[in-house]
């Protein structure tokens, strides 16, 4: 087991500062609200599941950043054993109340010691809840996670997709159909300029990889993006083998395919022994 370590709910790393503004976002009222009337699966994880169907069928399943349980009805349902975590402390006890047949638990991904090495056959971590640290904590959950998974147990997971056409590109900067969607977002950014500027100051652009502030939660978050060949090759650093990458819509995508039209990507991977 790896020794708990003295980090808290946030967590610091480059773009650290950031990401303790991410964490402060997942435990506001109106956000923990938000996340806790949503159920079951978006339409790109539907179709991911029901090809991973057999896998996930009677597997030990960790769902990670479970929010306020959206996903848990669902899968929980499918699994010999299922765990929820999350680290915010609202949205894990909202989940809670939901289902309190199950076990939901407290924890940061980038700690997992109270899981055993090799628990889990299948981790999920769903609608991009990794993106919500920087590089070296990325990393540090990829450690994690595959420590707890078995070898050749699964990892999914979404991830912001970097070569999305509309990537940092603000509504005006989109060249959208004018709708009263595009209208709204306008507006929207307009009353955020003061916020979307002080932002500005904490956005990491590398080769790799960028942590940009995003429209998600009203421009409060600093959210990482990657291209599918860049995170391939994390994943193989970190011990994993991907296995497939689809679209937003869960459709696999070529091997040399780039989607410009899914603002995140669904991968598959596997853990190498
Ligand atoms: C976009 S929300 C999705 C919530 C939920 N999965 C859903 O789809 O409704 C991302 C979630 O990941 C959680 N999260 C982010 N970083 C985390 C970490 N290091 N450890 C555990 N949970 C984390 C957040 O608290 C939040 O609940």
């Amino acid at each position: 087991m790896r020794r708990r370590g003295a980090r808290g709910g946030g967590g610091q790393s480059r773009g650290g500062e950031a990401t303790e503004g991410n964490h402060a976002t997942y435990t506001r009222g109106e956000i923990v609200e938000h996340y806790a009337s949503r159920s079951g699966l978006q339409p790109g994880e539907g179709v991911l599941i029901d090809r991973w169907l057999d896998a996930i069928t009677g597997s030990v399943f960790l769902d990670i950043g479970v929010g306020g349980g959206r996903t848990t009805g669902v899968i929980a349902a499918l699994t010999q054993r299922y765990v929820g975590v999350d680290y915010s402390a609202p949205l894990i006890e909202a989940a809670r109340r939901r289902y309190p047949e199950r076990d939901l638990r407290w924890a940061d991904a980038r700690d997992l010691a109270e899981f055993e090495d090799e628990e889990f056959s299948v981790v999920w971590f769903s609608f991009n809840g990794i993106d919500s640290v920087g590089d070296d904590d990325r990393r540090q959950i990829l450690g994690e996670i595959r420590r707890v998974v078995r070898p050749g147990g699964l990892f999914l997971f979404s991830t912001h997709n970097r070569d999305v056409a509309t990537f940092d590109r603000l509504p005006w900067r989109r060249r959208p159909r004018v709708t009263r969607t595009y209208a709204r977002s306008v507006v929207q950014a307009v009353r955020r300029l003061p916020r979307i500027v002080r932002m500005r100051r904490q956005v990491v652009h590398t080769a790799d990889y960028a942590q940009i502030n995003d429209d998600a939660h009203d421009y409060t978050l600093l959210m990482y993006y990657i291209d599918r060949f860049a995170q391939a090759r994390q994943l193989g650093e970190c011990g994993f083998e991907l296995v497939e990458v689809s679209s937003q819509g869960g459709r696999p995508l070529a091997d040399s395919e780039v989607d410009r039209a899914s603002v995140w990507l669904h991968y598959v991977a596997r853990r190498v022994p």
